[in-house]
């Protein structure tokens, strides 16, 4: 058996979400997958393999491990009873930041032991477990990496107490779209701080900031829902603008975003956090995805081609 766990880009919204605003984000096909083996070939124990380092770790051997740490937070959670096996985990993603490969691992692992125990877990609980594991890598996780993770397809999201609101978009078309690694490594928490920081530095900025991102975000969502490409491209350059503002972009994704437009994108942003990470860029048509693609990779960075607004139950 195995469980997958999608890899996310946000459209609109990162660092905004973490403060209750509304953001759009969509799974994409870059996952992790994680495949459940006996134990025939190894001593007794759980085992799995981890995804920066490739080394095969014995649970409960090396507390000291994030892989270690979120084994054990879904063991807790599900209740689970120690058995012997093997999670082999596989990623395509990048796990240098900006996909959401925290969730996607452990969201992968929670729907691989639900399918081969049969324990009838449903994606609400999934999320939760998903959830606590983000805390681990940052103290204020929005949610939106393990939502979208875990239900997959276009969601708006936004974080509430007592119950996020997950929207679900349906589109009659996915969308093509290019994401560009900048191969930087960097840190969701310390970004999150970073923000959390200059705002409470400079509150007017911040306060002129987020209400012109609520009035992008508005827009868009009645764009996105009526697939009105253009649109939502002039919308994403915006979203930008302010992420700069905040001082969240870099070199690297100037450079990257420069070269998408010119290459005739329709819009370009960061996705996740910033500081490095990934790019997101609006390319509808395989002629055009391919055009950005190759313009990005002219310059030396990896290009994922991707379609948005599919995958998922
Ligand atoms: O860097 P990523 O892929 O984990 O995305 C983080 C998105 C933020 O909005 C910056 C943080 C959050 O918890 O939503």
């Amino acid at each position: 058996m195995s469980g997958v766990g999608f890899g996310k880009a946000i459209l609109f919204g990162e660092h905004f979400v973490v403060y209750g605003l509304p953001g759009i984000a969509a799974a994409i096909e870059l996952n992790t997958t994680c495949f459940f083996e006996k134990n025939s070939d190894r001593k007794e124990g759980i085992f799995a393999n981890d995804l920066v380092t490739g080394e095969l770790i014995k649970y409960g051997e090396h507390p000291e491990k994030r892989l270690a740490e979120v084994l054990s937070i879904i063991f807790s959670e599900l209740n689970f009873k120690e058995k012997n096996f093997h999670l082999k985990l596989v990623t395509n993603m990048s796990v240098k930041g900006g996909m959401g490969s925290s969730a996607a691992l452990a969201v992968s692992i929670c729907k691989c032991l639900d399918k081969e125990f049969s324990l009838n877990l449903d994606n609400a609980f999934v999320n939760d477990v998903a959830y606590k594991v983000e805390k681990l890598f940052h103290s204020n996780p929005s949610g939106i990496d393990n939502t979208v993770s875990t239900y997959g397809g276009l969601i708006r999201f936004r974080k509430k107490n007592g119950g996020n609101e997950i929207e679900k978009i349906m589109l009659k078309k996915p969308v093509e779209m290019v994401l560009v690694d900048t191969g930087l490594i960097r840190d969701t928490g310390e970004a999150v701080d970073f923000v959390k920081k200059q705002k409470e530095e400079n509150p007017k900025k911040f306060e002129g900031i987020f209400s012109g991102y609520v009035g992008i975000e508005k827009e868009a969502l009645v764009a996105v829902k009526k697939e009105q490409w253009e649109k939502v491209g002039k919308l994403m350059n915006k979203n930008q603008l302010l992420l700069k503002e905040m001082n969240v972009s870099s070199k690297e994704l100037d450079e990257i975003i420069d070269a998408a437009l010119d290459a005739g994108a329709f819009g370009a942003k960061l996705t996740g956090a910033g500081l490095g990470g990934n790019a997101i860029i609006l390319s509808p048509g395989k002629e055009l995805q391919e055009k950005v693609a190759k313009a990005c990779t002219k310059k030396g960075y990896n290009s994922y081609k991707i379609l948005v607004g599919m995958l998922g139950d």
